[in-house]
């Protein structure tokens, strides 16, 4: 049995807990990064082999872009297993998301675990996070996977049960109005326009951002070698403030397994 190890981590903490999953998973895996995939390359998993399906929350689901590359991945009654990861205000319908996306393509979800992270918009919300009472949970997720990839009798007929709003409309999230812009210390090095997801950074000006095309993902402030770029601006600060007071409350990962 292989693995295949799909992810979208614009920050690095859902490829980190993507990692510590597939580790603990013990399988022969195969990485699929589509922060970094151009084109959607076609993913087809036999029945044999495991999908490990791990993405950032984007306002209570996966993000968009990742939504519509999920038409590339192609499952024969494939095992599943789902990791949303998100920054301590909540995971909502992600999930619930990622499940009916994925069983329309083929996959059987069998595990699912939202994980908890630093903010990538306001870092001091869940700093540090993922911690070692994370990861501990993630390797007993693993392991408990594990077990159930190895009992497909006890799955084959039923369905995991998840938290969240079954009558989700995941195109209420329009996005966040904050975008990172570059400072004076920028080099014009081009590292930033390279890892835009969205292309929404122009090579003959990378300290401007185009809003219209930008999902405020965080890759170009965490590829920038001078740390030129941030976000900014009095109503970003408001809205930091706002949100490290919201979201102070240390949150637990939550698991789900089929029964
Ligand atoms: C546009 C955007 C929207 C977000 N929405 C949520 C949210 O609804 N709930 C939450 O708890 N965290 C939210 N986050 C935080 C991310 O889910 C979290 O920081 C995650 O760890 C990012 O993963 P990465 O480090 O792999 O990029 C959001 C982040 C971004 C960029
Ligand atoms: S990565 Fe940083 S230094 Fe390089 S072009 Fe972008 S903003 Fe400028
Ligand atoms: S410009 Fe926006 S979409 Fe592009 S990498 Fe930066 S935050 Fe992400």
């Amino acid at each position: 049995m292989r693995l295949y190890n799909v992810y979208f981590s614009a920050k690095g903490t859902t490829r980190l807990c993507a990692d510590c999953i597939a580790e603990g998973l013990n399988l022969e895996k195969k990485d699929y990064d589509w922060l970094t995939a151009s084109e959607p390359e076609k993913i087809a998993v036999s029945s044999e082999d495991a999908l490990l399906f791990s993405m950032p929350v984007y306002g209570g689901y996966i993000p968009k872009l990742c939504a519509e590359r999920a038409a590339a991945l192609h499952g024969d009654h494939t095992p599943a297993i789902i990791a949303a990861v998100y920054g301590n205000r909540h995971y909502d319908n992600a999930l619930l998301q990622m499940k009916d996306l994925l069983e329309s393509q083929g996959f059987h979800v069998i595990a699912a675990g939202a994980f908890l992270a630093e903010h990538s918009i306001f870092p001091a919300v869940a700093e540090g996070r993922p911690d070692e009472k994370d990861l501990a949970v993630m390797r007993e997720f693993a392991g408990k996977c594990e077990k159930l990839l190895k009992e497909k009798d006890l799955w084959m007929e039923k369905e995991i049960a998840l938290s969240g709003n079954p009558d989700y409309d995941a195109s209420v999230f329009k996005g966040v109005p904050f975008h990172p812009e570059g400072d004076k210390n920028c080099t014009g090095c081009g590292k930033c326009v390279q890892v835009c997801p969205v292309k929404a950074i122009a090579r003959e000006n990378p300290q401007k951002t185009d809003a219209a095309r930008c999902i405020s993902c965080g890759a170009c402030i965490k590829v920038c070698p001078e740390k030129a770029r941030d976000y900014r601006g009095e109503a970003y600060l408001t809205a930091r403030k706002g949100f490290e007071e919201k979201c102070a409350a240390y949150r637990k990962p939550e698991t789900f397994y089929i029964k």
